[in-house]
Order: structure tokens, then sequence, then C-alpha cells
């Protein structure tokens, strides 16, 4: 049989499991954007603010006329969004109520690594706590790595706490258990958090109702509503030359936006924040907003993973690759009452097309700006800053007598330094990739210093967590190892990749 890596040489731009939904879909456009609730504090002290998040089963009306079952945070999906100020401490104490262990992970968050959630550092299920390591669900992978007695941090309950000292942004938690992140996303675990503060505040950016979260995430359904995702056999995984569901990462054909299916959501004739977060397990999109009569209207783009660019950047197309955020600003004011304007993903085909759509309901006043400096606090690392450059490959390989991907020739492994980088260290790695890997460094923002040989493309600006490597392409990026010491992570963000071993560990000491 061919190996992975052949069959990927092949193709591409060759995708996994590409599900298919079994039930009814509703038409485009047609549920309204639902927008997550904010999440109450339960108190504050010392000037940290106390958070509580129940991890429990729920279902929710995702399509019309079924309920679907979830894993979620707090009862909904996405689950509720955190609102912080800069440097304002948040703790969130999570309780799990699902039959499973899971751990939080914020992501794009400068947290110390005991609150990281290090993908083993498992928040155990409530009278399950005897056999832990068996109450997997069997659509994830094996169980590698768990018998590494340094890296096994259980606890029933699990008192997260962030600093966020860092750049206003919009981040997201989700769940990180090691091998079954991916499944765990699919089935509900994911929220945002959104980092605030009085700069930001002062740009005069679109606020309030025209401040939108947008969380877009495909999925598929079974034929009684609930979430279809490949199970997986592993008597089939042994046999070399079988397709493997998880190979390229599991695509949806149900684009969901905030958990709502091809919604539409109602706005002024005004200018609109689009605080987009591409939250799918493995699908890219590349996003474009188009009016009734055809035309393609700006996306400003104000910010990107890490927080506001320097300078606003104008695009009609927007490649989005899983994890990534990017802060847009739309103008809706030169479009009619009662038009409408679809966010199309160009590399959808069918349904996949669609993504979501805002009618204009009324025409109205618009105070808010754009200014055209946006920030200037961007690090501005420079090649000759770095003390060591490495070269990191992410490329499928063998594993475990099936097919894994893997970083520099190697699967994840709890047990394994893989960086080990000193605190205040400013380092380049150069990326290299066989197919799409979005690469995601924890703790760390990082500026991308080059693409195939080439500046950085447009969608590359900013401060960035996760850079989409395309097919065959290698990219360079720099950044400096502050904040805490620590284990951290970095990994491939397509979802199934991750669990499929293209994750590695970064030590900072
Ligand atoms: Cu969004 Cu290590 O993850
Ligand atoms: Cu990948």
């Amino acid at each position: 049989g061919l190996t992975a890596s052949a069959a990927l040489a092949r193709r591409p731009s060759v995708t996994g499991a590409r599900l298919r939904s079994a039930v009814a879909l509703p038409p485009p456009f047609r549920v309204p954007l639902p927008i997550p609730p904010v999440l109450d504090p339960v108190g504050a002290s010392d000037g940290t603010d106390r958070y509580e998040i129940t991890q429990r089963e729920a279902s929710a009306e995702i399509l019309p006329g079924v309920r679907t079952p979830l894993w979620t945070y707090e009862g909904t999906f996405p689950g509720p969004t955190i609102e912080s100020r800069r440097g304002r401490p948040v703790t969130v104490t999570h309780h799990n109520e699902l039959p499973v262990p899971t751990v939080v992970h914020l992501h794009g968050g400068r947290t110390p690594a005991a609150s990281d959630g290090y993908p083993t550092d498992l928040v155990l299920p409530r009278g399950r706590q005897e056999r832990p390591m068996h109450t997997g669900h069997g659509s994830g992978h094996g169980m590698r790595g768990m018998h590494d007695p340094r890296a096994v941090v259980t606890e029933l309950t699990r008192d997260y706490t962030f600093p966020l000292d860092q750049r206003p942004t919009l981040l997201w938690y989700h769940d990180h258990r090691m091998d079954f992140t991916a499944p765990a996303i699919w089935r509900g675990l994911a929220g945002l958090h959104i980092v605030r503060d009085d700069a930001e505040d002062a740009l005069g950016l679109p606020a309030g109702p025209r401040e939108l979260p947008l969380m877009i995430a495909d999925r598929a359904f079974a034929a009684d509503g609930g979430l279809a995702y490949p199970a997986l056999d592993p008597a089939l995984r042994e046999r070399p030359g079988v397709h493997d569901p998880y190979l390229g990462g599991v695509l949806g054909d149900v684009i969901l936006v905030n958990g709502a299916p091809w919604p539409v959501h109602e706005v002024d004739a005004a200018r609109h924040r689009l605080r987009i977060l591409n939250a799918s397990n493995a699908r890219h999109y590349e996003l474009e907003a188009v009016t009734d009569d055809g035309r393609r209207l700006d996306l400003v783009q104000i910010g990107a993973d890490q927080g506001l660019l320097a300078a606003p950047v104008t695009h009609r197309l927007l490649p989005t690759a899983p994890a990534e955020r990017h802060d847009v600003i739309i103008d809706f004011s030169g479009i009619p009452v009662g038009g409408r304007v679809r966010l199309l993903n160009r590399l959808g085909s069918g349904r996949t097309r669609d993504v979501m759509a805002f009618r204009v309901a009324r025409r109205a006043a618009d105070d808010s700006r754009v200014p055209r400096t946006l920030s200037t606090d961007l690090p501005a690392w420079r090649r000759s800053d770095a003390v060591r450059v490495r070269d990191l490959s992410f490329r499928a390989g063998r594993m475990g007598g099936g097919h894994g991907w893997l970083i520099g020739g190697l699967p994840f492994d709890p047990a394994r330094s893989d960086v080990i980088t000193r605190l205040g260290d400013v380092e380049v790695w150069r990326l290299v990739a066989d197919v799409h890997h979005p690469v995601h460094l924890h703790l760390v923002g990082f500026r991308v210093l080059s693409r195939g040989g080439r500046p950085p493309l447009p969608h590359d600006a900013g401060l960035k967590d996760t850079v989409s490597l395309r097919p065959g392409e290698s990219a360079e990026i720099i950044t400096r190892f502050d904040g805490y010491r620590g284990r951290y992570l970095f990994h491939c963000h397509n979802a199934e990749h991750e669990d499929m071993g293209m994750m590695a560990n970064l030590e900072i000491v």
C-alpha cells in the first residue's frame, strides 16, 4: 500500500472524511444569528474576576425540528463568552459533568503553564476517577503517552488562572485532551473569550450591537439530528492501505456560525466589526462579502490572532485556517434597506459555499471610525535579534503501525522535550508543510517573516499565534519566548492532525 506521505504527495490538497448530513437541512440565510451569552462572574477577589463553568451534556435545536446532543460549556454551543479587561486576571473553575476527562486551553492566552491545559492535565468526570483512562468514547485515538507519570495531572475540578496581561484580542477556549481534542471540539467544547483595553475602546471602532463575534465551524448531522463524526475502528487502522477517516481532518457539509446553520443577521446600514474565528476542525475558508447585485464589499482587516494591526489591510478575499482570528470591518452604508450581503466561502462548493448573510434593516447614523493607525505596540523583531534558527517539518508519516502526522519526523510524546528555549530568547522558526497545516504556538505571539521565500501575504499581517501553511509551502516566523517558564506546546490546529501526533513540546527554561 501507499505510505501516507506518498499518497499525500499525489493529492496535495487531500482532505479526510467529508461527511454529508443525513437529515433535512434548512435553506440558507433563514435562521437568525445567535450571539453567545456573556458569562457573569460569580464574584471578584483581590482584583481577580471569578467564573464557574460546568461542562455537561445538553442538546440544542441546531437544525429546525431536531435536537442535537452536545458536549457543552454551561449548556450552550458555543459556550458562554467571557469578557475581560487587559491585565485583570480571571479564574475559571471548570466542573466536569461529561462522561469523559477533559482539558481546557485558552487559545491565544498568555497563561502560566499550570493553567495552560497541557493535554494530560485532566479534569476528571465526577464518579469516574478510579479508571480515568478508560472513559474514552471510542471516537478518538489510542492512549499513547498516557503512562508517562510526570505528565498526568488529574483533578475533579480545576481552577484555571488567566492573567490576561496581553494585547486585547479575541481568544477562544476549547478542549485539549490528548488524542481526543478533535471529537471533543466537534461535539461542542468551544467558547469565546474577548480581552479589551482602554486604548482599543478609544479608537471609536464599531461597538455594541455593531460588534459581532462570529465563530464559524462546519459540522455534519446524522439522521436523528446527532452530530456525525467518523467512528474509528482501531482494528481497521492497523491495516496498511485502509483509508483513515481522520487522515486529512474531518469536514462537515453544514456551516454553522455561532452554532446556527447559515444564519442571517439584521444590521443597520453602517460599519460593523466582525470578530471572525475559524473554529472548524479542518476546514479552510476564503471569505468574501457579496451584495445581491454581485458586488464584493471590502473586508477591512484591523486585527489578527493577537490583536490590532498597525494599520488596516483591505481584502476582497480573506483566507482563514482553523484557529485563526480575523478582526474585520465591513461597511453596509451603501446597501439599500432590505438588501442583503452574503458572506461566502470561495473554497466551498454547493452548500459549503454559503456561510451567512446580513440583511440591512434600516438606515442609521454612524459615528464609528477606522483610524489609519490602529496600534503602535506591535513587536518588531528582526532576524538579527534571533539567537537561533530552527527547522521544523510538518509532514505525514508512519506512527505506531498506522498513518500519523509528524513534526520533525516524530509523533507527539509528552515525555520528550522537542524544543527547549530560554526565557527571553528570540528565535526564527522555519516551518515546512506537505499539505495544509495551520501551525499554532502556545503562550507567544509571532510575526510571519516570509512565506515560500517571499514577503508575507496581506493576511499574515500583525501578531499571529497560528500561521496557515499551504501545501508544499514553507514559512519563517519570529518570536520572543517571554512571559513564563514551563512546558507548553506547538502543534497543527487541524484538530484531527493534532490528535494524530502533530504536536510537540515547547519548554521555556
Ligand atoms: Cu487552540 Cu493548542 O490550541
Ligand atoms: Cu495539519
